[in-house]
C-alpha cells in the first residue's frame, strides 16, 4: 500500500502543475486565438465526453478552465484526494452514506447485501446484474453554482446541509439509475476514502477492491468497468 500511496501524492503534484498550467494556456491561447483554443478545448472535450453531453455546448463549459473557481475547485478536489484508503487488492473501505429516506447506512452495507440489485450506466447494470451489484454514492456537488460553474446546468449550490446534498441527489433519482443511490455524509467520509472527487468509478469484491478506475473526468471510463466485469464472468 505504501508504493499505491506514493503513487498518489505523486500523480496529484502531476495533476496541480497540468491543472495550473491548462489554466494559463487557456488563458493566452485564448487571448491570441479565440478560435484555435476552442479547437483545442473540444478535442480535450471529446476525451472526457463533455461534447457528447447533449445539455452542454463549448459556451457552457470550455472557457471555465480560465476562471478562479476551477483552480480552487480542482484544487479542493486533489487535497481531498490524499486521504484515499481504497487500493487495489486493499480491503474495500467502508463508509458511512444516507439512503434517499435519510437513514444512516454504509457502502459496504450496501455493496455486500445479497437482497441488493443496484445499477449506474444503465446498461453496465443491465449487462452486468448478473455478476455484479451497483451503487452510486452521491458526493459533494463537483459543478456546483457557487463554484465552478457551467452555464445550463442543474443549479446545484455547495450542500450545505444533509438536507441539501439529498435534495440534489434526487435530480439524479429523477433520472432513474436503475440501482440504489445513496449520499455521502457531510464530512465527505466515502469521497475522501475512495479518493472519488469529482467522481471516480470502483469494483469491489468480497469486501476488498478488485477495479480503481483513474481520477475523472479523464479517468472517468464505464468501458473500462465493462471489460473488467466481462473478464468477471
Ligand atoms: C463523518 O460523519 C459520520 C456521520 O456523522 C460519522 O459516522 C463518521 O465517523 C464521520 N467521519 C469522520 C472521518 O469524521
Amino acid at each position: 500500500m505504501f508504493l499505491q500511496r506514493l503513487l498518489v501524492y505523486l500523480s496529484t503534484v502531476c495533476l496541480f502543475f497540468y491543472m495550473i498550467s491548462l489554466n494559463l494556456f487557456v488563458r493566452i491561447m485564448n487571448f491570441i486565438s479565440p478560435s484555435l483554443t476552442k479547437k483545442l478545448i473540444l478535442k480535450m472535450g471529446e476525451k472526457i465526453t463533455m461534447t457528447q453531453n447533449p445539455n452542454f455546448k463549448y459556451e457552457d463549459w470550455g472557457l471555465t478552465f480560465t476562471s478562479f473557481n476551477f483552480i480552487k475547485a480542482a484544487s479542493r478536489h486533489m487535497w481531498l484526494s490524499l486521504g484515499q484508503e481504497a487500493f487495489v487488492g486493499g480491503e474495500a473501505p467502508d463508509s458511512p452514506v444516507v439512503t434517499m429516506e435519510g437513514e444512516e447506512t454504509s457502502i459496504c452495507r450496501c455493496v455486500f447485501s445479497a437482497d441488493n440489485r443496484p445499477l449506474e450506466f444503465k446498461e453496465l447494470v443491465k449487462d452486468f446484474s448478473d455478476v455484479a451489484d451497483f451503487l452510486v454514492v452521491y458526493i459533494a456537488e463537483a459543478h456546483s453554482t457557487d463554484g465552478w460553474a457551467f452555464t445550463n446546468n442543474f443549479d446545484i449550490n455547495q450542500h450545505q446541509s444533509l438536507e441539501d446534498r439529498l435534495a440534489a441527489a434526487k435530480i439524479l433519482v429523477q433520472k432513474e439509475p436503475l440501482c440504489p443511490v445513496v449520499v455521502d455524509e457531510m464530512n465527505n467520509s466515502a469521497a475522501i476514502k475512495y479518493g472519488a472527487m469529482p467522481e471516480r468509478l470502483y469494483v469491489l469484491q468480497a469486501g476488498k477492491v478488485v477495479y480503481k478506475g483513474a481520477i475523472g473526468p479523464w479517468g472517468y471510463d464505464p468501458k473500462e468497468v465493462r471489460s473488467f466485469l466481462e473478464k468477471m464472468k
